[in-house]
């Protein structure tokens, strides 16, 4: 592992941003904050090769040295995510170009085009040259390979590439033209040549055109990495080599399948709300990043699957108990609605553990030391502007104590539930031109998971096409494309006496988008034992009365049931009387569906229905809403994570050894407002 048993905890550290003399002091703070591991040189390209091949790797190997007699280990990230400036100058052809067509210049970072050769071919050197100098440095625990894949370009080079994509893939141009439904608007092509990148357009784009360009973007950035990575290797096939995952809705990156691509899936996570959402967002994050090394480490043992190279043994991945790497987060501020917030004191513990809980193998930040200058100088940092002497860095040394007591902690998340998230599906319901602006698979998704948060039932994420044994619940949220292969994973799951939950829109297009006919939810109708003709889009402020006495939001449906029963309806309004919840016995199974976005308190009533029919139960049952309870399990051994995010003391019946504490707990753990405490359960 890349901290030999320890907990990973430090973050992105530039010390090309600062004169050598702090560099000694970086490392003595370093220590006492018990920083084990940094990320080094993640944007310092202009300083390893100021002008074309010439290297200035002296800085470097100092700071290596140095790092390595304080016993700190390295990430040695390659620096591709931002070219120097005489790259730029040298090869205007690989700036990266907008869908308007405005090419953008040099001054920020990523101007670059990854699919122009140039571009691919100064990052193979650069990669191949730290290779070469650093891959036995005994500081090296491993590679970062660039930051944050996720752009993507419209320029020549990149066209060219989506063309020869889009053959690969299609094979022939009846394929492309049948999968696009090109017969639509007359854009029938008979040439590849005819075919671009998905530039700005008049009116709407064609949408099979648009998911396919974010799949080539998936594809092109993932071939990027992969070479790096290949070199890296060859150098030093010993070393574990990652890159690190940005999460967003511009981010053409399929996680689940770039996974079994990296030695150990690693997440920078930085939450876009303040409140208990924060912690909600927390969650999800952290069981979105398990999910990804489960279906990595699933898929890597598939000798037919695409792109699997050999991987250190030591640092892979195990299916059954998956870990991964918060790479980088915020110490002390969330930024989100145009202003920095403040983390109040115990939070970045917190958020930390809870990353911890849901299988990181630790908590890294960005970054070590807040610069004076550059865009990001006002970015929250371990060590502040202030220095040392701040609550910040006093609480870094104090979360650094309790990662050490920690070390223990290992093997699979408690889990009973699986939520399918599935990157394409999220894609296509971007595109314009659906019924409302409103449809978000990945909101779905988070709306599902918050109510399974809140009842504290313990839930994994996995990918269309992962095995489902052991999970009692299987929740769809607005699962929009279904292939002919996930339908069928989803009917065998049922059949076999699962228990489904799926939400409107799920299964109702094809894999290219293409909606399936007969009336909605295609793929799944029998499933679910209902059939819908006609949907009907809510105004952004407009709800939809339930006979439950709740309401419901965004969508709703004239529902026939084929089958089902009905648990909810509609009431008042077009649709009175009609279905809005129903519920199918399907083979061994029972299938739920929800034609509408229920209102939270409704979802979580839904929820602990489906929940309590299918056998699912909370993993710690006597802790209140706002504690967050987690059990790792290896072997015999167990810990429970409780996180008190509530402003409130709770007390939650525990039995074991509280190792941030070291105190026995017979009969209940304290939690003072905000507090954590991790149990070694005492078993039996
Ligand atoms: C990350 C990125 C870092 C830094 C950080 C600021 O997404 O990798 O380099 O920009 O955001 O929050």
């Amino acid at each position: 592992m890349w901290t030999d048993g320890r907990l990973c905890y430090g973050g992105d550290y530039n010390p090309e941003q600062w004169p050598a003399r702090v560099w000694a002091e970086d490392v003595a703070l370093m220590r006492r904050a018990r920083v084990n591991l940094v990320t080094v040189g993640v944007f310092a390209w202009s300083r390893l090769e100021p002008t074309p091949g010439r290297y200035t790797f002296d800085w470097l190997d100092q700071v290596l040295d140095l790092l390595h007699d304080g016993g700190i280990r390295v990430a040695l990230a390659t620096p591709t995510a931002s070219p120097p400036p005489w790259f730029s100058a040298a090869h205007p052809d690989a700036l990266p170009v907008t869908a308007d067509g405005i090419r953008l210049h040099h001054g920020s970072r990523d101007t670059y085009c990854a699919a122009a050769p140039a571009y691919r071919a100064a990052a193979r050197r650069i990669a191949a040259a730290l290779a070469d100098r650093y891959a036995h440095h005994p500081a090296l625990a491993g590679w970062r390979v660039h930051n944050e894949y996720g752009t993507t370009c419209h320029c020549p080079h990149a066209a060219t590439a989506f063309r020869r994509w889009l053959v690969a893939h299609h094979g022939d141009l009846a394929s492309l033209n049948d999968a696009w439904v090109t017969s639509f608007w007359s854009q029938h092509y008979t040439d590849w040549a005819q075919i671009g990148t998905p530039r700005a357009t008049q009116y709407l784009a064609n949408p099979g055109h648009l998911l396919d360009f974010r799949r080539f973007w998936s594809d092109t950035l993932r071939g990027a990495y992969a070479e790096q990575r290949d070199l890296l290797r060859a150098a030093n096939p010993r070393l574990p080599v990652t890159t690190n995952f940005v999460l967003g809705d511009w981010v053409p990156v399929d996680h689940a399948r770039w996974a079994a691509e990296v030695d150990l899936v690693a997440v920078d996570h930085y939450p876009s709300a303040v409140d208990i959402g924060a912690e909600e967002q927390t969650a999800l994050v952290g069981d979105l990043a398990r999910g990804w090394a489960r279906h990595g480490a699933t898929r890597r043992r598939d000798p037919a699957a695409p792109g699997t190279g050999p991987t250190p043994a030591a640092d892979r991945a195990d299916a059954s108990a998956p870990v991964w790497l918060l790479m980088e987060s915020a110490p002390n501020q969330i930024h989100t609605a145009g202003r920095m917030h403040t983390k109040e004191p115990g939070r970045m513990l917190r958020h930390s553990l809870a990353h911890v809980a849901r299988g990181s193998h630790g908590a890294m930040f960005f970054q070590w030391r807040a610069p004076t200058g550059g865009a990001e100088r006002f970015h929250s940092a371990l060590v502040p502007h202030a220095g040392p002497d701040s609550r910040v860095f006093r609480e870094a040394v104090a979360l650094g104590a309790a990662l050490a007591r920690l070390a223990e902690v290992r093997g699979a998340v408690e889990a009973s539930v699986a939520l399918a998230v599935d990157a394409a599906s999220g894609w296509a319901l971007r595109h314009p031109g659906l019924p409302s602006r409103h449809l978000d698979h990945h909101e779905e998704a988070a709306a599902a998971h918050r109510g399974l948060w809140h009842a504290g039932y313990g839930c994994d994420v996995v990918v269309p096409g992962d095995p489902l044994d052991g999970y009692r619940l299987l929740v769809l949220p607005a699962l929009y494309l279904a292939d002919d292969a996930t339908a069928g994973w989803i009917r065998a799951y049922v059949h076999g006496g699962g228990h489904l939950l799926a939400t409107y829109l799920s299964g109702a297009a094809d894999e290219h988008a293409r909606v399936r006919l007969g009336g909605y939810p295609g793929a799944l109708r029998d499933v679910l034992g209902v059939r819908a003709e006609e949907f009907h889009p809510l105004a952004d402020d407009e709800q939809v009365d339930l006979s439950d006495g709740g309401t419901g939001r965004i969508w709703a449906e004239t529902l026939r049931p084929a089958g089902a029963q009905v648990v909810t309806a509609y009431a008042g309004g077009l649709l009175d009387g009609a279905p809005a919840v129903t519920r199918h016995r399907y083979g061994a199974g029972t299938a739920w569906y929800l034609s509408t976005r229920p209102d939270e308190h409704t979802y979580r009533r839904l929820l602990a229905a489906a929940a309590r029919t299918a056998g699912v139960g909370p993993v710690c049952p006597g802790a209140p809403d706002g504690v967050e309870a987690v059990r790792r399990r290896a072997g015999h051994r167990s810990w429970l994570f409780l996180l008190n995010h509530t402003d409130r003391e709770h007390r939650v019946a525990a039995r074991g050894v509280e190792l941030l504490t070291g105190a026995c707990v017979d009969e209940a753990v304290t939690l003072p407002p905000g507090g954590v405490a991790v149990l070694r359960e005492q078993t039996g």
